[in-house]
């Protein structure tokens, strides 16, 4: 964190680059631990707003995240019976979390309007993505 531009810039082109980069990433986020609540808190993000700025540990695909600690990829969003819907045109989403010195700080969450799109590639892109978010963050 030695330079003009701050953590939450650095997040934001992160989002941009893989919003522009990758035509099924359609919407791409931060969230984080909101201080000491269970909560997640919206942090930078490229895509249509959000009412869910906030998201309880333990609810949707994120708060699901927050307390397993494992990735997330859902093929079909519609099939899930605990998920937050932001928009009617998402079709799939992932979710990958983001560990500083172990712990589960927050996590990337991308959504695509094409079904079923994620591999194993993209996990293995977005945990080495995470790596690299850890570093800015600590
Ligand atoms: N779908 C998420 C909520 C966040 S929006 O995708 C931006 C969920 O179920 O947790």
């Amino acid at each position: 964190s030695n330079s003009n531009t701050t953590v939450d810039e650095k997040l934001y082109a992160i989002c941009e680059l893989l919003e522009a980069n990758i035509t099924y990433y359609n919407w791409v986020g931060f969230y984080f631990k909101n201080g000491d609540k269970n909560e997640l808190k919206l942090g930078p993000y490229v895509g249509e707003p959000t009412d869910h700025t906030i998201i309880p540990f333990g609810k949707g695909i994120c708060g699901q995240v927050a307390v397993s600690n494992q990735n997330f990829v859902v093929p079909d969003v519609s099939a899930q019976d605990n998920y937050i819907a932001c928009s009617i045109t998402v079709k799939a989403e992932i979710v990958i979390p983001i560990f500083v010195n172990g712990e589960n700080i927050g996590q990337i969450d991308i959504d695509s309007n094409t079904p079923d799109p994620f591999t194993e590639a993209d996990e293995r892109f977005l945990e080495f993505v995470c790596k690299q978010v850890a570093e800015i963050i600590a």
